[in-house]
Order: structure tokens, then C-alpha cells, then sequence
């Protein structure tokens, strides 16, 4: 057993207004209980218009949810239309950020330079990256997945610390099983954690690798998650659809209660 304390993320992706994202995060509030983020970590990733609203709620009734966001700006300020630095971020008490999911990297153009420009303008700020890796199925049938993944965490990790490396969060998520309600096998995903965290060690160090947290993501929902999560090189999930359901993001959170030896 590890003593990484595993993360469930909701990445609730371009869904939600803000008073659905408060009707959201209240539901949670009763579903999920204090004894349930004693052995986890949970984060939520509004779209940005409602983090305020979500940052509001989260601080007057002191719910244990961390907030996050789903992307940001590597520039401090500037001339950026549309864009949001992770300055203002820090500000709303944003912990945790996405970069380099694979929805950015394919329609938005994001490449490895400017996920990495990100992932060290987060750290500046003092919030978390979640760094998404991840290969597509073609890579996969060609045998090319290790390799892609490998280069997505060295080049989005180039420059840093072991210190800072072994205090970031790292998102595998097969792009064939984002969305699609396939998931891979938990032996596959046990086996491409395993293998960010043998690159983190070897770039970064042994420590930096024991540490860093890995995270599943891809179709994950309460009827997989026990299975996936137990694994011992994964640290939690990253959760998009099932995320959107108060019901079906708490049983992921609870998925140590849906084990086959649940009672
Ligand atoms: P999914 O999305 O759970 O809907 O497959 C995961 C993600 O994109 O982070």
C-alpha cells in the first residue's frame, strides 16, 4: 500500500451553468461524507464562469471539495482575447488544474511546449497541475503507446524540480476511452500507470516517482471504478461524464465500498 492519497476529479468539461454547477455541488455535499475524504481527495472543474459561484458556496458551507479549473493561459497578463492566467485562478482558491487534456491538445492545437509553458505557470501560482497523457487507438494498435505517452511526460515535465515533479498529479487517459464508454482493461491501466511512474523515476528520480500521483481516466464509472482504482499505481480518476451526476461521482469517490468483497 501506498501512501499517495488517491484524487477523484470531475471534469465537467462545457457542461453546467452556474446554478446547475450550485445544484451540483450541493447534491455531492450530501452524498459524499466526512469520513469519505479522510481516504480521498476530491476535486470539481467547472467551466470557468462557474468557478466563482462554486468558490462561494464551497467557503460558506465549508464543503471538503477542492475546487479546480479545466485549463488556463501560460502568460501572467496581456493582450490573450478569451484566454484566463492562472493568476486569477490562485485568486478564486483554485487548487488543481488540467493541462494537456487531450480535447485541448487535438481540437484547441495545444502542443507538448505550451503544456509545459502551463504546467510551470501553474506551479508559479502555487496550484496543482494535473497533467493529461495519453495515447490514441491507432497509437495503441502500432505498440506505439508506451513511447507517446513517455514523451508527453517528459517534454510537459521539462525544467522542473523532482520536488515539484513529486508533488504534481499525472492523468492517463487512453483517448479511445474518453468518452466512449469503453474503458481499458485494468491490467492495461495498471500497466501504463506503472510505466509513467517508472518515466517520472527515471527522469526525475525514485522519490519523484514514489510520490506523484496517477491517475486513471476514460469511461470511468461506479460500476468499474473498484476494479481500476485498486491498482497499485493508480491514484485516483479523472471523471468526465459520470461526473455530471452527483450519485454517480460519489460512488466513485465511495469505489472501496464496491469491491467484490463489499458486504
Ligand atoms: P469520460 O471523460 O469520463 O467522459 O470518458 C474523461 C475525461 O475526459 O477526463
Amino acid at each position: 500500500m501506498s501512501d499517495r492519497k488517491p484524487l477523484i476529479s470531475g471534469n465537467w468539461k462545457m457542461n453546467l451553468n452556474h446554478f446547475e454547477a450550485l445544484k451540483l455541488i450541493q447534491e455531492l455535499s450530501y452524498q459524499v461524507t466526512v469520513d469519505d475524504m479522510e481516504v480521498v481527495d476530491i476535486s470539481v472543474h467547472p467551466p470557468f464562469t462557474d468557478i466563482r459561484s462554486v468558490q462561494t458556496v464551497l467557503d460558506a458551507d465549508k464543503l471538503p471539495f477542492d475546487l479546480g479549473a479545466q485549463h488556463c493561459h501560460f502568460e501572467p497578463s496581456g493582450a490573450f482575447t478569451g484566454e484566463v492566467a492562472p493568476s486569477m485562478l490562485a485568486k478564486l482558491n483554485v487548487l488543481y488544474v488540467i493541462v494537456g487534456h487531450s480535447e485541448r491538445r487535438e481540437i484547441f492545437g495545444e502542443t507538448d511546449e505550451m503544456v509545459n509553458a502551463k504546467v510551470k505557470a501553474i506551479l508559479a501560482n502555487e496550484m496543482t497541475p494535473i497533467l493529461c497523457c495519453g495515447e490514441t487507438l491507432d497509437e495503441r494498435e502500432a505498440g506505439d503507446a508506451k513511447t507517446k505517452v513517455g514523451n508527453q511526460i517528459v517534454a510537459g515535465l521539462s525544467g522542473l524540480s523532482p520536488e515539484q515533479v513529486g508533488g504534481l498529479v499525472i492523468a492517463y487517459e487512453p483517448i479511445w476511452a474518453i468518452g466512449t464508454g469503453k474503458t481499458a482493461s485494468a491490467d492495461d491501466a495498471q500497466e501504463m500507470c506503472a510505466h509513467v511512474r517508472s518515466v517520472v523515476a527515471e527522469t526525475f528520480g525514485e522519490e519523484a516517482g514514489q510520490s506523484v500521483r496517477i491517475q486513471y481516466g476514460g469511461s470511468v464509472k461506479p460500476t468499474n471504478a473498484n476494479e481500476l482504482l485498486t491498482q497499485p499505481d493508480i491514484d485516483g480518476a479523472l471523471v468526465g461524464g459520470a461526473a455530471l451526476e452527483a450519485e454517480s461521482f460519489a460512488r466513485i469517490a465511495q469505489y472501496r465500498l464496491s469491491g467484490p468483497d463489499a458486504g
